[in-house]
């Protein structure tokens, strides 16, 4: 591609952002899937129209692993590598594929066709091993499907030309409750949202919010914000925050001139083993739009963001038509349901293939155009968010919880669960189980009941919340799910006995390792120092000293890591250390500390090149010197 046709793609790209730098990285996004990468030309021509200087624009592409500065190929195959994949196979097939096609994984093929490599979990857990072929998720592989892709790439057979069979992404819902199973239709929530009469304490602080200064004295949104409360509603991402408190301080933020309230829902669903929030854009968007739109509503917001992970580009197309209708139905836009002044709309945003991004503030960051970089705190979005102006930030499931408050009342939903985690929990089931999938209990429910129902048998360990959240063996599997047990974000991942249990804890710290945004000195080197040393293990030169190093290493993550990701980096270890010891004891094979670097070993290439392995060509590794 020359340099006029790369400008034009540009032009054409930043004139559709309205030349604003903050979407940078949708308008990087967008060039490359025009380019296949993006070209120094891009970059050149995207500092000349929006007069940012190159070095930040690398900086931004540089940060994020689906942009890429150097040709990729024309196929960019990403295999999803998450411990369920590995555990269906993935690295044969991947070995395959780049057998098949002659090319080594993480380089570009000789003829630029094509490029192999892994990722962080795609989300497909339930359908695995997954992979992605230019953004576009393909489930279930098998051998003879990595044959036949091999076949279509050799051919060079465009992607709306593969079988339509390998793009189905199956939803998987083996257990309704109340929000699965609650026939909604766009609308009903927010009517009935509009209908509701304020509760006395509420009517006072009523003059912030959208419409609640209208001479009709409509009283709605404080009404909204009033059943939120009422149903105890706790946010769905992790933290449990408390959503109505969220709200109410997001609403009494003051407005400097010119700002407006922010609402984000964080579809960044990037915790290995989860993949709830993908069901619910998938077949339940209209909810979780109006959900949003609800919130809108209580806090006075009039700007949206869904951040949709890259994972999910196959998404967007059906998501922005979900908007476009409920735009006609007048659900969005201007005036909404015909009340003057209740104006609201939603955009999508991509991300681009960086965990961190999920955190909160590191969401609105990349919303704004920048690195991932999570922020300090205070101040909080609620009162400096997305430009510095009141966000909230919310979780999918969230969002669809909030549209069934608003049908159904927030009484009627906090009858559900338990007295400290109200309603139901989705849970992404994968693993070791004959049917993953979706599940929603009241919360409460036992790790034991779930298993049953999923399907498990031989069970030794359960992974709650992904790596960054729990481990549980056997004897706790009567352990109960919410926030006075076990909070969870939602991912369930069963491990039978046939599984090492060190081998999944090392693969959970190469995740975080990857996904270390660096910015922090405690995290970018303690999650290396972490790798290093279960790979140590690995390889056979564990010593107890080791695990002793483990331990001082999760301590220093803990309290001194900038944000939530460093802080929980150590968990899988520390977890499986005191639940599964002897996986670790079995790799001791020295008494006393053994350094990791194997001088003798890495000397094994001159002995075949000279010819020589008597005893003089080895080291004495007692006396660390040659013998
Ligand atoms: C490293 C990291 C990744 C996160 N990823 C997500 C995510 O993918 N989705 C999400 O909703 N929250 C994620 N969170 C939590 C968010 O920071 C935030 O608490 C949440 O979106 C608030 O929504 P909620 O109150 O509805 O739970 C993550 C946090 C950290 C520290
Ligand atoms: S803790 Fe890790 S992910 Fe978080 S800011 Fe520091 S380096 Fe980045």
């Amino acid at each position: 591609m020359h340099g006029e046709a790369i400008a034009g793609i540009v032009d054409r790209v930043i004139a559709r952002y309205r030349r604003d730098s903050t979407c940078m990285v949708q308008i990087l996004r967008e060039v490359q899937e025009a380019c296949d990468w993006i070209p120094p030309e891009a970059i050149d021509r995207i500092q000349a129209v929006l007069g940012v200087a190159r070095a930040e624009i690398e900086s931004v592409a540089g940060f994020y692993s689906f942009l890429y500065l150097q040709p990729r190929g024309r196929y960019r195959i990403l295999f999803s590598d998450n411990i369920t994949d590995r555990m269906q196979g993935s690295e044969a097939l991947l070995e395959q594929l780049c057998r098949s096609l002659w090319v080594e994984p993480g380089k570009v093929s000789e003829d630029g066709l094509l490029s192999i490599d892994r990722t962080s979990c795609t989300g497909m857990c339930d359908q695995g091993p997954g992979m992605l072929v230019n953004n576009r998720a393909i489930t279930r592989l098998t051998a003879v499907r990595i044959e036949q892709i091999a076949e279509l790439v050799r051919n060079q057979r465009p992607l709306n030309e593969w079988p339509a069979e390998f793009f189905d992404v199956a939803d998987h819902i083996r257990r309704a409750d109340i929000l699965l199973d609650q026939p909604m239709q766009p609308g009903d929530a927010l009517r009935a949202a509009r209908e509701r009469v304020p509760s006395d304490g509420l009517i006072a602080s009523n003059m912030r919010s959208w419409r609640e200064g209208l001479p009709s004295g409509i009283g709605g949104p404080a009404a909204m914000l009033d059943e939120i409360k009422r149903a105890n509603l706790r946010g769905r991402g992790g933290a449990g925050f408390m959503t109505g408190l969220k709200w109410e301080a997001c609403r009494n933020a003051p407005l400097k001139a010119g700002q407006q309230r922010i609402i984000v829902c964080n579809a960044d669903e990037g915790e290995p083993g989860t993949f709830k929030d993908r069901v619910l854009l998938g077949s339940y968007a209209d909810q979780v739009f109006e959900g949003m739109t609800a919130a809108a509503y209580a806090i006075g917001a009039q700007r949206g963001f869904l951040y949709l992970r890259g994972e999910y580009r196959y998404l967007l197309d059906a998501l922005n038509a979900t908007l476009n209708a409920r735009r006609k139905a007048n659900l969005l836009g201007r005036d909404i349901l015909g009340i003057p002044g209740a104006d609201f709309d939603i955009d999508i945003h991509l991300g681009a293939g960086a965990y961190v991004c999920g955190e909160e503030s590191a969401l609105i960051e990349s919303l704004e155009g920048k690195r991932g970089t999570p922020r300090n705190r205070p101040p909080f979005p609620v009162t400096n968010g997305y430009l510095d102006q009141p966000t909230i930030v919310n979780n999918v499931e969230t969002f669809a919880a909030v549209a069934l408050i608003a049908l159904k009342g927030g009484d009627w939903y906090a009858a559900f669960g338990t007295r400290h985690s109200a309603g139901t929990k989705l849970l992404s089931v994968s693993g070791d189980c004959a049917r993953p999938g979706i599940y929603e209990y009241p919360y409460g429910v036992t790790v034991r009941q779930v298993l049953e129902d999923c399907g498990a048998s031989d069970t030794q360990a359960v992974q709650i919340s992904g790596p960054s959240g729990i481990c549980l063996s056997e004897a706790e599997f009567d352990r109960a799910i919410g926030f006075e047990d076990i909070p969870t974000a939602g991912a369930f991942t069963v491990f039978d006995r046939s599984r090492d249990m060190f081998e999944v804890a090392r693969a959970y710290v190469h995740f975080f390792q990857h996904e270390s945004c660096g910015f922090c000195t405690p995290c970018r080197v303690g999650t290396s120092l972490l790798k290093k040393l279960m790979d140590k293990l690995h390889d056979g030169h564990g010593s107890p000293y080791d695990l002793g190093e483990i331990e001082k290493l999760d301590k220093l993550l803990q309290s001194m890591s900038h944000c939530g990701l460093g802080h929980t980096a150590g968990n899988p270890v520390i977890d499986t250390i005191a639940r599964f010891r002897p996986a670790y004891e079995k790799r001791m094979v020295h008494d006393q500390f053994v350094p990791a670097f194997d001088l003798d070993r890495a000397l094994s290439t001159a002995r075949q090149m000279t010819g020589r392995d008597d005893s003089q060509a080895h080291l004495d590794v007692e006396q660390g010197r040659s013998a």
